[in-house]
């Protein structure tokens, strides 16, 4: 567990996504460090769930019932937002889909699935988020994946949607730096507990464990360690900090990365000798 003191008193952060797994911790981590805090998906249970959950650190906590899909909706979310709490220090853009697919049996519409909720909805967030952030100091952090730089079996369609996040990142830093706008991806490593993890690690403590040998830290992230670090590219330790890319992944993607595609297409069972090879 990472730590650290951060003070958010007085900051606004917006978290897309917010209301499970890694990003309802980032959520819960700038709650806990006084900031007013907004969150968005499109379960209103969900929300409603995380509301209550954030509302134990004593501030202010608003919940947004919409799909980063819906254009239209996004631009009254937060409209209202800011009518509610002001100018935005801090955005977080984190919804995201994910399964394990072949390219080549994938229908369009799954990719686009896929493409549309991580990538779209990215630039849909930022977009229409960007007339409420703090001009200068605010701050845009979107959460990619070691999907989008090492590629992975059965992850075309997230490996395509992440490395897009990651360039729409970058050009936002270029475009939004004279206004004193930093924008950075934060890439998890695998992080325990998750839906992700759920969606592409093998089953149970065995699956577990070999995802964390293949980290060279040896253990998987908490949803804390991304907290930690969501609130460093925050703060002012980070004010020279953008258009970057950081891996939070005890080193994952330097190589073990790769296996989680490998286990998915069965390959690494196999090569190991514990399934027989197909005829
Ligand atoms: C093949 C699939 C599929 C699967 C869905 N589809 N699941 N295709 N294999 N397992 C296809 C459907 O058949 C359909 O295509 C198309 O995708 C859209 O499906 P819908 O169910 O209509 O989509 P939607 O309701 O928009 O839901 C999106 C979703 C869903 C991505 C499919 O799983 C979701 O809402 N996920 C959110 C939660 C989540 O995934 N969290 C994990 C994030 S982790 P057709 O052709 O039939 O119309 C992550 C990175 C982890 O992002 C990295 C770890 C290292
Ligand atoms: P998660 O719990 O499923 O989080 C996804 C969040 O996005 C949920 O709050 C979900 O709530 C929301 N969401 C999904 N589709 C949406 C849409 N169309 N519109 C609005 N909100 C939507 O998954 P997680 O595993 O914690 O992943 C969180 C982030 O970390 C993702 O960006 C993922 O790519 C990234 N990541 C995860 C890992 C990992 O180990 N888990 C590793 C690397 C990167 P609703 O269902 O209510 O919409």
């Amino acid at each position: 567990m990472p730590q650290c003191s951060f003070d958010y008193r007085g900051s606004v952060v917006f978290v897309a996504g917010g209301t499970s797994g890694i990003n309802l911790g980032i959520a819960r981590g700038f709650a806990q460090a006084g900031a007013a805090v907004a969150v968005l998906s499109r379960s209103q249970a969900k929300v409603d769930a995380a509301v209550l959950a954030l509302q134990e650190y004593g501030g202010i906590v608003l919940g947004f019932a919409a799909d980063v899909r819906d254009a239209g909706r996004l631009e009254v979310v937060f409209g209202e937002a800011h009518r509610q709490l002001g100018s935005i220090d801090v955005l977080v853009s984190g919804a995201a889909g994910n399964f394990s697919a072949a390219a080549n049996s994938m229908s369009g519409n799954a990719f686009k699935a896929v493409m549309d909720i991580d990538l779209l909805g990215t630039f849909q967030v930022l977009r229409f988020c960007y007339p409420y952030l703090r001009k200068p100091g605010g701050c845009v952090i979107n959460i990619s994946a070691p999907q989008a730089f090492v590629p992975m079996e059965m992850q075309s369609h997230v490996c395509a949607a992440k490395a897009g996040v990651d360039m729409l990142t970058r050009t936002t830093a270029l475009e939004w730096g004279a206004e004193g706008i930093r924008v950075n991806s934060l890439v998890p490593g695998p992080i325990e507990g998750t839906e992700g993890m759920k969606r592409l690690s093998p089953p149970g403590p065995r699956g577990a464990r070999q995802i964390a040998d293949s980290v060279p830290m040896k253990r998987q992230g908490t949803a804390a360690d991304i907290a930690a670090a969501a609130m460093f590219l925050g703060s002012s330790a980070a004010s020279y900090i953008s258009g970057a890319v950081l891996p939070v992944d005890g080193g994952w993607s330097l190589g073990g990365a790769g296996l989680i595609g490998q286990i998915l297409s069965g390959q690494s069972e196999t090569e190991r000798g514990e399934k027989p090879p197909q005829p």
